[in-house]
């Protein structure tokens, strides 16, 4: 670890600087995983999924740096080459030879999924750490993370809660009207 000033003990910096490796190669991949899902995506979904799969990469870059520059201000190094994300990722491999749109919907709800609950857990190992800024910064990831699965989810939600209301009797002011 490098010298700093920054005062929080250097254990909590030890601690937090490996919490934020662990998540840095996870948002790496799922920055991949997104650029391979936008590129090779097909069908009749395509022009909304190519666009999204492409702002999921870039949340995704975004992200690996807020991680990346948090474990740099900390005194540590960022882990970010090809090869030690290669070995730290959590993110399952993205099956290459799949090009239909319901295939790629599928790839990256899992793979935002397992990102996800990856940085739920870490905003409560910094913590546990005492360190609320690294904590924040998890939080923000999170909050971002669940609104990407949402708008991917969507593509492929049923609408049983939609039907579901179409059996119902009318509302009270509806019997009302003429
Ligand atoms: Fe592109």
């Amino acid at each position: 670890m490098y010298e700093t000033s920054n005062d929080l003990p250097p254990t909590t910096r030890q601690s937090a600087i490996d919490v934020l490796n662990e998540h840095l190669a996870d948002a790496i991949d799922l920055q991949l995983q997104a650029k391979q899902a936008h590129w090779n995506v097909k069908g009749p979904n395509f022009t909304g999924l190519h666009e999204l799969f492409d702002r999921v990469a870039a949340q995704a870059g975004e992200y690996s740096d807020l991680i990346a520059e948090r474990a740099v201000a900390l005194g540590g190094v960022a882990r970010g080459t090809l090869q030690a994300v290669s070995g730290q990722t959590q993110l399952r491999e993205y099956p290459l030879e799949i090009g239909d749109w319901r295939a790629h919907v599928q790839a990256m709800r899992d793979a935002l999924a397992t990102f996800g609950r990856g940085v739920r857990k870490a905003i409560d190992d910094v913590t546990a750490l005492s360190d609320a800024d690294t904590a924040d910064l998890f939080t923000e990831i999170s909050r971002g993370v669940d609104k990407s699965l949402w708008m991917v989810e969507a593509h492929v939600q049923d609408v049983r809660g939609e039907e579901k209301h179409v059996g119902q009797p009318p509302s009270a002011r509806e019997q009302s009207r003429p």
